[in-house]
């Protein structure tokens, strides 16, 4: 199949709309990551999308709506605390979870009786699914387990051949995938995937519970409320380890690294021998999380074949930084400070 790359903008909207409403898929642009694509509700449509993903069947799609009628259509019930945060988030990068109407298609929502959803804020796309009318299921746009899309390039580089659209609205703005939400009670969130909208801003207006799989490796096994926590991910082909320690202490670390490639991600000023290549990253969180996924993918692209990336901190936009970096690490982390180097580890 051909694949298609255009640039996002009016000019293309009827072509998309129709391209969809036809039962057809795209990836589209959002402020998180870039999204593949589908009518939710209809089924096979959706089908596809997991095939080009290759993603388990038992992995929940998020429903991406452009009004609260949308959610209306969607949702059995909803809190009166979910309008709250409709209202003070959307449209933006947090998505809720509700109990679903039977109509809408259990395949869209891996089997769950419940479905996820978000308003997102990139204008054409929020413009795309007002013309679709229905709301657009959307996983990220990547192979299943590599690193989420933050450009068109990248979802070019996973998708290629296999979908007809890509619509290239620029580089995300977060660079990391949305909050994902449920309602403990009326008052309460429990945050099963951390994102942009942070706990520090969900506190404003709820008591917020950080769920264990967040940091923690789940047990094999493991009952989870979202499935997305059980698959490996974000993952590129090189090994990721996450140092944690002093400047001083990873700087004298990343000096022992004496692989022929290996990929660094810094403060940016840190010196590095030779044979290991300096990415992208920066000081803030969300100037991290913006590189985080685009230095994963240069460093394959780059043939390393360590990526050692220094631990974020864990407040604010970090604690998703840390939560996407846990899982393309396979939870490895080295104390640079008292590991001896490393051909002690
Ligand atoms: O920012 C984002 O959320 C991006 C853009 C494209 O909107 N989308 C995205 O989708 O990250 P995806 O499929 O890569 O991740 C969706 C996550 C998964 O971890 C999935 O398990 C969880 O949301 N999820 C979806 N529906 C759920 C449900 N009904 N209950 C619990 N978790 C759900
Ligand atoms: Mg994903």
């Amino acid at each position: 199949m051909e694949t298609k790359l255009l640039k996002a903008g009016d000019d293309i909207l009827d072509e998309a709309a129709e391209l969809l409403r036809s039962g057809g898929i795209a990836a589209i642009p959002t402020e998180t990551v870039y999204g593949l694509a589908a009518n939710a509700y209809n089924v096979e449509a959706v089908r596809s999308v997991f095939r080009a993903k290759g993603r388990p069947q038992d992995n929940p799609l998020i429903l991406h709506i452009s009004s609260i009628d949308m959610l209306k259509d969607i949702a059995v019930s909803i809190r009166p605390l979910a309008l709250v945060l409709a209202e003070n988030f959307w449209p933006g990068p947090l998505t809720m979870i509700f109990p679903r109407k039977p109509h809408v298609p259990a395949e869209t929502c891996g089997g769950l009786d419940t479905a996820a959803v978000r308003m997102p804020r990139n204008a054409f796309t929020l413009a795309l699914i007002e013309k679709c009318g229905f709301p657009i299921a959307a996983p990220s746009a990547n192979t299943s387990g590599l690193p989420s899309p933050t450009s068109a390039v990248h979802v070019y580089d996973d998708m290629n051949g296999k979908i007809p659209l890509i619509i290239d609205g620029g580089e995300c703005r977060y660079g990391v995938e949305s909050t994902v939400v449920c309602f403990e009670d009326d008052e309460t969130v429990r945050i099963l995937r951390p994102g942009a909208v942070t706990p520090e801003m969900l506190r404003e207006y709820c008591h917020v519970v950080i769920d264990s799989g967040v940091l923690e490796k789940l047990d094999s096994g493991a009952k989870v409320i979202s499935p997305g926590m059980k698959y490996k991910h974000y993952s590129p082909s090189a090994e990721v380890y996450i140092l944690k320690g002093s400047d001083g202490e990873t700087a004298n670390f990343i000096k022992t690294v004496n692989v022929n490639k290996a990929g660094f991600l810094g403060n940016g000023d840190e010196p590095l021998p030779h044979g290991v290549k300096r990415l992208r990253y920066g000081k803030t969180p969300e100037e991290q999380a913006e590189n985080l996924f685009s230095s994963l993918r240069e460093a394959d692209a780059a043939g390393c074949t360590e990526v050692y990336v220094r631990m974020p901190q864990t407040e604010g936009m970090g604690l998703a930084v840390y939560n996407r970096l846990l899982r393309a690490a396979g939870f490895r982390v080295i104390d640079a400070g008292n590991c001896g180097g490393k051909d002690a580890l």
